[in-house]
C-alpha cells in the first residue's frame, strides 16, 4: 500500500451546495503548504464562505469519464479525499438511473480503490435516504447498524455507493447526512435557500406535517467532514441534527428566524399531509437519524434547529 505524497485535501464536488462549504472549511484548516483542491465539472467553481488566507485550486473533471477523475487524484496524490460529488437530485436519478448508478455507486467504488491503494484518507458522503421503506425501528431514529431500505433510485444508488466504498477501502469513513439547510451563496440550493427564495417570490409552499427528518446546518455537516478527514475512524457514521422535526416545523422555524411573527409565518405556507399528494419521485415518511455515536466521537457541535435556522437566515 502506498502513502499519499502531498498534504493536499481534495474535495470532489467542491462546487456543490455541501462541497463549497467543505472547500471553505478545508481552507480554514489548511495552510499554504496544504493545498485545497476543488474538483467539479465546471464551469461554476462554487462560492467560498468565511475568511481564508489562501485560495483553493480548481480542477475540472467530468466523472462520467472516471479516468479523468482518477487522473486528477494522480496529479495531486492527496492525503485526504472528501467525496461530495453525486447525482444528488432525486428527480435526476429517476430520469437517468444509469448515470445515478455511475456517479453515486461505481465512481465512489473506484475512488475508494484509489484511496486504499495510495494511502489517502477517504471521507465519503451518503444520505439518510438510504432508509425509508419502513419507519425507524427505534424512536431515536435509524442507527448505523440498521439495514438500508431505500425507496428511490437516489437512495438505492447511494446505498450501493456505501457498499462499494467500504468493500474497496475498509479504512474509509462513510458519513450519512440528513436534509441539509443553510447558505448556498445565492444559488437557492439546499432546504432553506430554495424555500425562502420561493416565499420571497410570493409562492406559498406546500409543507407536510407528517414527514420527519433530522435536518442539519450545512456548515456543521462540512465541519464534521473535515474533522473526520483529519481524524481516524472507519465504517458508517450518522451525522444528523439533534431535532426531529416535520417539514412544516422546519419551514416555520426558518421564517421565524427571518423575523416573521409565528402567525405571519403560518400564513406564508400551506400545511398538508402526505396522503393529500402524489409524491413523484417517492419520498420516505421518516428518515430520522440517531446520531448519538457522532455526538461522542466528534468535537464539531451539531446545532439544533433554532440556532441553525438563525445562522441560516443571518444576513
Ligand atoms: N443537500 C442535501 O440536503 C443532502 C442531504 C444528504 C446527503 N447529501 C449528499 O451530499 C453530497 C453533496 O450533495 P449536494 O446537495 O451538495 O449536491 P449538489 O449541490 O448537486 O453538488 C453535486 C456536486 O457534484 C458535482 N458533479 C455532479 N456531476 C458531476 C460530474 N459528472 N462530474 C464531476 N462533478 C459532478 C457537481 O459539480 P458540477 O456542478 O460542476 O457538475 C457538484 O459539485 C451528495 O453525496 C449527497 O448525496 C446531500
Amino acid at each position: 500500500m502506498g502513502a499519499a505524497d502531498s498534504e493536499a485535501t481534495v474535495v470532489l464536488g467542491g462546487s456543490g451546495f455541501l462541497g463549497a462549504h467543505a472547500v471553505s472549511m478545508a481552507l480554514r484548516r489548511a495552510d499554504i503548504d496544504h493545498p485545497v483542491v476543488s474538483v467539479s465539472r465546471g464551469p461554476g467553481e462554487g462560492p467560498l464562505f468565511g475568511r481564508h488566507r489562501s485560495q483553493p485550486h480548481f480542477e475540472r473533471a467530468d466523472a462520467r469519464d472516471p479516468d479523468a477523475l482518477l487522473a486528477a487524484l494522480e496529479g495531486w496524490r492527496p492525503a485526504r479525499v472528501i467525496n461530495c460529488l453525486a447525482l444528488a437530485r432525486g428527480a435526476d436519478c429517476e430520469e437517468d438511473p444509469l448515470l445515478a448508478s455511475l456517479l453515486n455507486a461505481q465512481v465512489p467504488g473506484l475512488l475508494a480503490r484509489w484511496c486504499g491503494r495510495n494511502g489517502a484518507r477517504l471521507v465519503h458522503v451518503s444520505t439518510d435516504l438510504v432508509f425509508g421503506d419502513a419507519p425507524p425501528p427505534a424512536p431515536g431514529g435509524f442507527r448505523e447498524q440498521d439495514a438500508p431500505a431505500p425507496i428511490s433510485a437516489y437512495g438505492a444508488t447511494k446505498a450501493a455507493g456505501e457498499r462499494a466504498v467500504l468493500a474497496a477501502c475498509p479504512r474509509a469513513i462513510v458519513v450519512r447526512l440528513p436534509l441539509l439547510y443553510g447558505a448556498s451563496g445565492g444559488r437557492e440550493l439546499g432546504a432553506s435557500d430554495s424555500f425562502l427564495g420561493a416565499v420571497e417570490r410570493g409562492d406559498v409552499p406546500r409543507l407536510f406535517s407528517d414527514e420527519w427528518r433530522t435536518p442539519l446546518l450545512v456548515e456543521d455537516a462540512a465541519s464534521a467532514l473535515l474533522e473526520l478527514a483529519w481524524g481516524a475512524g472507519s465504517g458508517l457514521l450518522h451525522v444528523g441534527g439533534p431535532d426531529r422535526v416535520s417539514r412544516i416545523q422546519l419551514g416555520l422555524a426558518l421564517l421565524i428566524a427571518r423575523g416573521l411573527e409565528p402567525g405571519d409565518a403560518e400564513a406564508r405556507v400551506s400545511a398538508a399531509r402526505r396522503a393529500d399528494a402524489a409524491l413523484d419521485p417517492p419520498r420516505p415518511e421518516d428518515t430520522s437519524l440517531d446520531s448519538s455515536r457522532a455526538r461522542v466521537v466528534l468535537r464539531t457541535r451539531l446545532r439544533g434547529l433554532r440556532e441553525g435556522a438563525a445562522r441560516a437566515c443571518a444576513p
